[in-house]
């Protein structure tokens, strides 16, 4: 990994930071994900599920890792087929064992893709959705592309990502914990302080809130709406394709 700061690795260097640190991570990376957040990325995820339409059947989960968010969906749909991709098969196999235990094997099936070049055809899905994903990819309004090219006309594109809150001392506090706290206790639990130095540098890194929402609008979307969660630790934008 680069010791130089985040902002001036290039896509290449990114890509394959982001690989290599996921593979490493995969079996602490659902612990830590609670730890770290209080156990609000469950509700944050619930959320993303019920700011779905209620008439889906066939749902797209981008980056889906280990599944949390598809399983989320499924569990929130229960005719629903849903379809996690992600480019580390790693956290998709933990992804899949999740999916088999909690007896959702039929209606759950992960496939390995890039988010910025999917494998599937136009207008395939009712619904696409990326939680902390859209951040580690260098080309946002490509993934954001690729995702109205494979949701059907009228179909919804929701993103989950986290965001330094607006308030002052909030904010003070959160770059805190980022910057200190998360690499402590990620690299004590994972043993890979790396991986944990980027992800706060990759939440600082990212757009902001408006910023992704004018993303979404020069990606084409239409009914750009964005929801602050947690006092604006985390974001969820969701558009409409026409
Ligand atoms: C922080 S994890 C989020 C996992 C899951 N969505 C969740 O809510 O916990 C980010 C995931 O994005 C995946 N990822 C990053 N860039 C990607 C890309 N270009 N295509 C597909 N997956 C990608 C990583 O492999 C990783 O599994």
């Amino acid at each position: 990994m680069k010791s130089k700061p985040l902002k001036n690795w290039t896509p290449d260097e990114r890509i394959s930071a982001v690989k290599g640190i996921f593979n490493t991570i995969t079996p602490h990376y659902d612990l830590l994900n609670r730890i770290m957040s209080g156990r609000r990325d469950v509700a944050w995820r619930k959320f993303a599920a019920r700011r779905l339409p209620s008439d889906v059947n066939n749902i797209l989960d981008l980056a889906t890792g280990t599944g949390d968010l598809a399983i989320a969906i499924a569990e929130q749909f229960p005719r629903a087929q849903v379809t996690g991709a992600d480019f580390v098969e790693k956290m998709m196999r933990l992804a899949e064992t999740k999916t088999q235990a909690k007896g959702l094997g039929a209606r759950i099936e992960f496939v390995a893709a890039d988010a910025t070049s999917l494998p599937f055809g136009d207008s395939e899905f009712d619904a696409v959705t990326i939680a902390f994903g859209l951040r580690n990819i260098p080309d946002r309004l490509a993934a954001l592309r690729e995702m109205k090219r494979v949701v059907k006309p009228g179909g919804k594109v929701i993103t989950l990502e986290m965001t330094f809150p607006r308030n002052l001392r909030l904010r003070n506090f959160f770059r805190w914990y980022l910057n200190h706290m998360i690499p402590i206790v990620g690299g004590m639990i994972s043993g890979n302080r790396e991986a944990y130095t980027y992800l706060p540098d990759s939440i600082q890194d990212f757009l902001t809130p408006d910023q992704l929402g004018d993303l979404f609008d020069l990606a084409g979307f239409k009914a750009i709406n964005k929801f602050p969660l947690t006092f604006g630790l985390t974001y969820l934008h969701e558009g409409i394709a026409e």
